[in-house]
């Protein structure tokens, strides 16, 4: 199932377009989504950054799972700065799995016709008191965003397409 979610959320909603050499972005990169969702993008000739909690996992991305870069967000205290600093042109596809502050930051260092997947907001499920989100205007002014969520069980008649290409990489 988060194969699945890995799959739907990177090729059916956010999925790079022809030629373009996208800059991607996941959160919880090394998590059952996230470090597949990484994989694939690599696949199709992405360049593809992830923030995880710790420096093992930093590690892991970078030298066990191909991401070009990694960040630990624990050691980051000003988010947006990390994200300049791993994306100086942007980011073009952000794959969102934790919401929050992280979201805050991202929407300020997306590209013009950004996408983001929401495929679930980690940092938020157990807070009384969700975050609130401050950027949402860069996804208008000038940026042009779209930003979808969607649910893995809506894709169910896609799972042997899934199959059809993880399983050779197995
Ligand atoms: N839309 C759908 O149909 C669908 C289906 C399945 C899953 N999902 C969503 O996909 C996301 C990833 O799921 P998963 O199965 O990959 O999770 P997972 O394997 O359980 O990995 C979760 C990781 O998220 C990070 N994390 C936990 N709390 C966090 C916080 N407060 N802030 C930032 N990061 C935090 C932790 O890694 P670090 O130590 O690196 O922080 C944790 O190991 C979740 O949001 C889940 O709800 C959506």
């Amino acid at each position: 199932m988060p194969g699945l979610t890995a799959y739907v959320g990177f090729f059916e909603i956010c999925p790079p377009k022809t030629g373009e050499h996208a800059h991607v972005f996941v959160s919880a990169a090394s998590g059952a989504v996230g470090q597949l969702v990484g994989q694939f993008a690599k696949f199709m000739g992405c360049h593809v950054v992830g923030s995880v909690g710790s420096r093992e996992k930093v590690e892991l991305l970078k030298n066990r799972l191909g991401f070009d870069g990694a960040f630990n967000y624990k050691e980051e205290p000003d988010l947006n700065a990390a994200l300049k600093r791993f994306f100086p042109e942007g980011i073009d596809i952000y794959f969102e799995n934790v919401g929050g502050k992280l979201l805050d930051a991202v929407l300020q260092n997306m590209r013009v016709n950004g996408r983001i997947a929401v495929s679930g907001l980690l940092s938020q499920y157990n807070l009384e008191q969700p975050d609130g989100i401050q950027n949402l205007m860069y996804l208008v002014f000038i940026r042009r965003i779209r930003m979808q969520g969607f649910v893995v069980f809506d894709y169910c008649s896609i799972y042997p397409k899934f199959l059809g290409m993880v399983l050779p990489y197995l």
